[in-house]
């Protein structure tokens, strides 16, 4: 088959990991960088140029899409769809995924359980903080990543003006509540065709709430329990997405979901479990050519 790989980054590990199992598994492999492809609609079909040639032989792709290129980037992944190349996640996954707030929405109308959230611009930020209780909140704006964009305020002096400050600067955000007991640690784990494939314990390194390994957070490889991995599985299939990073925060409800990954770094997760996850996603890609 004739597989790409959607990325900005040739030499990035999560390429080279994929490159690496699809060349493993005799397939063409090749990295399109979405920044010299040029889509164009003309005679009631999609085409797409790549550096000026057009591209009309792939089998399938793989989105890896950076936040700073969503609209770009799940515009391409739709240009495939409509190519008829498979693609193992979808644009509008990608989009709804992206969104935190979407993804809390969609995830909610599938009974998925979440951290109690309120949209950012609300009116009257007193009685938005009253459905919190007196305790510290989450503050976080809908794009961002790698815990940039995820502020801890401790107090109600601290949200109150944090959320004003937010506010004023038009930043799109939620309020969230802060679930203190999972003390710094959440789980990670990636489904593909919708079976947990691996999963790991992110913790915070002291002094830090956020456990992204991007934050200094440390893991290590975890079995999760029945009701944890039915969640992970759940989140993806409400989402839509044949491959993703579903983060879980264990609270004293149960476990709920943080957010869902549609392009999960595989470098953390395949170093610490020492499972190939890019072959888990070239053989979902042969499984689905096949049928
Ligand atoms: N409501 C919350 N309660 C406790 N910790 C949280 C909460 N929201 C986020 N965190 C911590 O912050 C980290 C980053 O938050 P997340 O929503 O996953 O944003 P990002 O997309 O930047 O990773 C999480 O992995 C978790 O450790
Ligand atoms: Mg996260």
């Amino acid at each position: 088959m004739n597989i790409a790989v959607l990325s900005r980054g040739e030499h990035l590990y999560s390429t080279q990991s994929l490159l690496k199992a699809g060349l493993a598994r005799n397939h063409n492999m090749e990295v399109l960088d979405p920044a010299h492809c040029t889509l164009a609609v003309a005679q009631g079909k999609a085409v797409l140029y790549y550096y000026n040639e057009v591209v009309d032989d792939l089998h399938a792709v793989i989105p890896r899409i950076g936040a700073s290129h969503t609209y770009y980037g799940s515009s391409l992944v739709r240009h495939f769809q409509s190519m008829g190349v498979f693609c193992v996640v979808g644009a509008e996954p990608i989009l709804q995924s992206r969104n935190k707030w979407t993804c809390f929405q969609v995830l909610a109308k599938a009974g998925v359980s979440v951290p109690k959230t309120i949209l950012g611009n609300v009116p009257d930020v007193e009685a938005a903080l009253a459905h919190f209780g007196k305790g510290p909140v989450i503050l976080k704006l809908l794009q961002g990543t790698h815990g940039q964009g995820v502020i801890l305020a401790e107090t109600h002096a601290s949200a109150l003006s944090t959320i004003e400050t937010l506010k004023t600067a038009k930043a799109r955000f939620v309020i969230q509540e802060f679930i203190a007991e999972s003390n710094g640690a959440d789980l990670r784990a990636i489904v593909v065709d919708g079976q947990v494939v691996a999963a790991m314990k992110r913790q915070s390194r002291s002094g830090e709430f956020r456990s992204n390994l991007h934050r200094g957070g440390t893991a290590e490889p975890i079995n999760l329990s029945h009701v944890q991995e039915n969640i992970a599985i759940r989140a993806a299939k409400a989402l839509k997405l044949g491959v993703c990073g579903v983060d879980i925060l264990e609270s004293q409800h149960g476990p709920m979901v943080l957010e869902v990954n549609s392009t999960p770094g595989l470098e953390g997760i395949e170093n610490t479990t020492g499972i190939d996850i890019a072959t888990k996603i070239i053989n979902y890609i042969e499984r689905n050519k096949r049928t």
